[in-house]
């Protein structure tokens, strides 16, 4: 396990962010004081300020938060604090309206909400590395702080930037890349609809166009691009606030949002990774919560598991506590009594040593004042506060867990080229997010833990040694596959590793285009497979399936109808369409290990037949059973396992202890069945 980018705490820890700037000063005390009494040992502050520090341009003031500062040391909090440069002041903007990003028609985005900013202006630039100098040169020697939050939420709000600035860094980026202009046309294919660019000058980002369609070899460039210029943005400020900090305090940035390439920004920048977990974004943004399956707030450990794959162990900068909203958006019911706790250990069972809840007190004022903390607008006790008790009992006693990691045999694979690829591609998107979608759903209700692998190419790059831990991966769409990412995986399999692809892999390169050359590419060798024809499974057609050992197995969205190459093996035959019976799904044994190619998409049925098939799934069946409403996670170290069991359900569930076991919570031995309250959990440690 690479610990190297990963929280460093001796024990599970509370936190909270407040805003010290949204009260008046005689709040704090009894503010602070009662986060002690609660639990709270770590604040989160300052990243929405900026007129604290510089209320006018270049006249710079420090007395507000050095009072907050001095009064928090005071109480032994300590403090995680911010760079502020997620909102910039009116005067700034105003003076200076080249600092704002903006629509694809040019459209500014004006002052009135946050990150109206863009990365590349160098106005810009100026502004905030001079703020974040004079920051962290007379805050780093505070002793209440102990690490740094950059900005707030990296391309949260949105992840798309057409300002002038962004067009002129395009440029500079692209030459930097491709040297020179044929080299540029060529890698994007300009010549088809006579897109050939003369001269730098003529390459914009997204513009608006007929049909809003563009250059998808441009498009996906241009995704780099944003990702770069975030990370660029992000070491910027790091280098500054590294001038200053000492050794003991760390940099982290919150949140994962789109367009951009939280493991290359980590490695390159952070010590670690701190993640935002809103689980009752369920109730909101995905479809239909009353659906029978739906895994609802369940669904946020996909979220945890990418933190996850960023920093082994991690953060969570800002972990739901109360109900969501805007005045403008959202619909988030209050979390039911329990539900707090429960996600709470959500994040530690995933791999969160350092849990922050948002916010102290809900706001009273601005957009968020539905967004609700852990205090009401009326500051009197309320059952969050109370849960919050239970919180820090419950994490006393799991001091432990701090020094273990996840344990998963399975590794799902991602990458960043394909993800900001198939937003465009409309064939490949879709169908990668059906079975990104099954694949987790099928690891969450089998019990089978599951970790990602995001296949990494910039300063860190995947080897053979992070694949190789895992016994199976899976790679279900790996539409763009270069050669050396091929490579890698041929040896991971030869040393002994399952791996299972599925349809539409390997026939786009690097920047999108689909070279002369039979499919799958360079997975070909790798599975022993040849696809001799391919098709969407249309709306008119009947719902396709491959026969497997006579089990009938769901072949959704796309069909690559294959042709087993050397000593493959068929094992799965389509049944219906023009190609009843060809091959459906092809093993190959190389070395020591086995390489599966299914031209299909992975439903969840498939993804767990898949799994029991090949003998994954539950791997913990001798210690627990439990039934599939609950999540299994476990945490381990050399001697150690802890078992976590979450109840997600209104109702209390039964599971089955096979081992003697400590129920930490408790504090009983317990062995046999062991019945678990609704929104409940349990944490148990097997020697
Ligand atoms: C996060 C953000 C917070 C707050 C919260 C609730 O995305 O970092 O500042 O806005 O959501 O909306």
């Amino acid at each position: 396990m690479n610990t190297e980018k990963s929280i460093n705490l001796k024990k599970p820890t509370l936190g909270v962010c407040y805003y010290p700037e949204h009260w008046s000063e005689y709040l704090w005390e009894n503010d602070l004081d009662r986060m002690v009494e609660h639990g709270i040992e770590i604040i989160r502050i300052a990243e929405f300020a900026w007129n604290k520090f510089e209320p006018k341009e270049d006249v710079f003031n420090y007395d507000f938060f050095d009072r907050f500062l001095d009064l928090a040391y005071s109480k032994g909090i300590k403090v995680i604090f911010c760079t502020p440069t997620a909102t910039p002041p009116a005067w700034l903007t105003n003076k200076y309206p080249e600092v704002l990003n903006a629509r694809e028609d040019g459209t500014l985005y004006r002052h009135g909400m946050r990150k109206q900013h863009n990365y590349n202006s160098k106005v810009y630039l100026k502004f905030v590395s001079r703020l974040v100098d004079k920051i962290a040169a007379h805050y780093c020697p505070h002793p209440a702080i102990i690490g740094w939050q950059i900005d707030n939420e990296l391309n949260c709000e949105t992840n798309v930037f057409y300002s002038e600035s962004d067009h002129e860094a395009f440029r500079i980026y692209l030459k930097d890349k491709f040297k020179t202009l044929d080299a540029l046309n060529e890698a994007m294919g300009t010549t088809f609809w006579n897109q050939t660019y003369t001269a730098w000058d003529e390459i914009y980002l997204t513009r608006p166009t007929i049909s809003n369609s563009n250059n998808p070899h441009l498009s996906l460039e241009e995704k780099r691009f944003f990702s770069h210029s975030a990370i660029s943005y992000c070491k910027l400020q790091c280098d500054i606030i590294n001038k200053y900090k000492p050794e003991d305090q760390f940099i982290t940035t919150n949140g994962i949002f789109g367009h951009l390439d939280s493991h290359e920004m980590t490695d390159s920048c952070l010590d670690f990774i701190t993640y935002d977990s809103y689980p009752n974004f369920a109730y909101d943004t995905w479809t239909d919560p009353k659906k029978p399956g739906n895994l609802n707030d369940r669904r946020s450990s996909w979220s945890l598991i990418r933190a996850r794959s960023i920093s082994p162990t991690f953060g969570i900068m800002e972990q739901q506590s109360g109900a969501g909203g805007w005045d403008t958006r959202m619909k988030q019911p209050a979390p039911k009594p329990g539900q707090m706790r429960l996600w709470t250990f959500q994040s530690l069972a995933h791999g969160a040593n350092f849990i922050s809840y948002f916010r102290w007190r809900t706001s009273w004022i601005g957009t968020e004042i539905y967004w609700h903390g852990l205090n009401d607008y009326s500051n009197e006790p309320n059952r969050r506060l109370a849960e919050l008790k239970v919180v820090h009992e419950d994490f006393n006693k799991l001091s432990e867990v701090a020094g273990t990691h996840y344990e998963a045999n399975v590794g799902f694979i991602r990458d960043y080229d394909n993800e900001w690829d198939g937003e465009q591609d409309k064939w490949h998107g879709p169908l990668d997010d059906f079975s990104n979608d099954s694949w987790f759903s099928a690891s969450q209700l089998t019990h089978t833990p599951m970790d990602f692998v995001y296949l990494k190419s910039g300063c860190k790059k995947t080897t053979l040694e992070d694949l190789s831990r895992y016994k199976l991966l899976v790679y279900p769409h790996a539409t763009i596959l270069t050669k050396e990412t091929a490579e890698l995986l041929k040896m991971y399999v030869e040393q002994g590793g399952t791996l299972i692809m599925g349809s539409r892999t390997g026939y786009k390169d690097q920047f999108g285009r689909c070279p002369m050359r039979p499919m799958p590419g360079f997975a070909s060798e790798i599975c022993g497979v040849k696809v001799t024809d391919y098709t969407l499974v249309g709306p008119a057609d009947e719902d396709e399936y491959a026969v497997w050992d006579n089990e009938e197995i769901e072949a959704p969205i796309f069909n690559d109808i294959l042709q087993p190459i050397g000593d493959a093996k068929v094992l799965a035959t389509f049944k219906g369409n023009y190609y009843d019976g060809a091959p459906a799904l092809v093993v190959n044994t190389i070395g020591k290990g086995k390489a599966y190619y299914y031209g299909a998409g992975f439903s969840e049925k498939a993804a767990e037949i898949f799994l029991r098939k090949l003998g994954f799934s539950c791997p913990y069946k001798d210690i627990i059973e439990l039934p599939r409403e609950a999540e299994l996670a476990v945490r381990s170290n050399d001697s150690h396992q802890y078992i976590f069991v979450l109840n997600y359900m209104d109702h209390s569930i039964e599971v089955d202890v096979k081992k003697i076991a400590n129920d930490l919570l408790s504090g009983e031995v317990i062995s046999g069945k062991v019945s678990i309250e609704k929104y409940g959990v349990i944490v148990l440690e097997i020697s």
